[in-house]
Order: structure tokens, then sequence, then C-alpha cells
């Protein structure tokens, strides 16, 4: 079974994570906030959704930044991640959920496999987001703070893509 550690500074994130869960429930037993993990938890799974809430102009929540130490000691081979962002792409037009380049790319230095990352920009409007690569996000992208009306599709949607993608193995 995999899990899901997520980061918060305000608890939006934590209503967004739990749905995801449940969404993937077959997939996935737990979430929990990455301030009560341990890299040994990670360790644990061969399946990870990891993601948060993008603050600052662009970067992590402090609970992901405290831990990137411990992500630095986790060989990710053999393993298989799916990212998650939550950003505002009213307010912070210029730096959509782009927290989540930052798991990406650490977790893909770490040896990780990244699954559902061809997340269509479509339906967002935006300046800019770095958690864009070849045209698509890397990850689901929830905006609870304009469209938390849309949350329950875009993850049920994702949701889909990751069951598709993830090794049979996992289930
Ligand atoms: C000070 C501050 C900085 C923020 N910076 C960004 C940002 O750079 N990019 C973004 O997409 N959202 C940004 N946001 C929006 C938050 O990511 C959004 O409100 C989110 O729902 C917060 O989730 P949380 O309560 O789980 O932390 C920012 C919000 C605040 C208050």
């Amino acid at each position: 079974m995999g899990k899901l550690f997520y980061g918060t500074m305000t608890g939006n994130t934590a209503a967004v994570a739990d749905s995801i869960q449940a969404a993937l429930a077959d997939l996935v037993d737990e979430s929990k906030c990455i301030d009560r993990a341990k890299a040994d938890d990670l360790r644990a799974c061969d399946l990870l959704i990891l993601g948060g809430s993008t603050w600052g102009d662009g970067e992590l929540t402090d609970d992901w930044v405290d831990f990137l130490p411990q992500l630095d000691q986790i060989d990710f081979s053999g393993k298989t991640v799916a990212l998650f962002g939550v950003g505002d792409q009213v307010s912070y037009t210029y730096n959509f959920v782009s927290a989540m380049k930052i798991l990406y790319d650490k977790v893909i230095e770490r040896g990780a496999r990244v699954i559902a990352r061809n997340v269509s920009v479509e339906g967002f409007e935006f300046a800019h987001s770095e958690s864009i690569v070849d045209g698509a996000f890397i990850g689901l992208v929830i905006d609870e703070m304009n469209e938390p009306d849309l949350t329950q599709a875009r993850i049920e949607s994702w949701a889909q893509a990751v069951r598709q993608e993830a090794p049979v193995a996992i289930a």
C-alpha cells in the first residue's frame, strides 16, 4: 500500500490530501502531514503521493523545508511517486503551484519514477508556474481559494491516471 504525505501552512491542504487519499483508497491507506513523518515512513512505501501548498513566492511550506534534509537520505529508486500542488492562481499568478517543482526535482534526483505528470493547464488562468514540463503540470493542481467546486472532479480525474500508471504490484 502507498501513503500520502503533505505540507501545509494554514490547513487547506489537509482536506485536499484526505480527499486524494479517499479517491485512491485502493492504493493509498494513509494521509499524513510531513511534519509528523519520519524518513523510514517514506522508505517503507513503494508508492508515495507527495504534495502541498506553495508559499512565499513559489516556495515550499516550512514543514517540507524542514524535511528536505531527510529526503536527501532516502533512495527513491524503485519507488513510484505522484505529486500534487495547492495554490492560488489569482493572487499568486506569477508562481502558481511552483513549489511542486521543488519536490519533483528532488524525487527525480533521488531516483523516483513520477507518474500522473501530464496534467492539462486548461481551465486555469495564471501567468507563470515552475511546475510545467513539456506544456503540462507535473502533478495534480488544486486551487481551493478560487475554484473549490472543481477540486473533487480534478482529484477523481487525476486519480484515474495514477491508477492506470501505478505498477500492478503496488495494488
Ligand atoms: C503569504 C502567502 C504566499 C503564497 N504564495 C503562493 C505562491 O507563490 N503560489 C501559489 O500558487 N499560491 C500561493 N499562496 C496561496 C496558498 O498556496 C493557498 O492559499 C493555499 O490554499 C494554502 O494552503 P495551506 O493552508 O495548506 O497552506 C500563498 C498564500 C499566502 C498567504
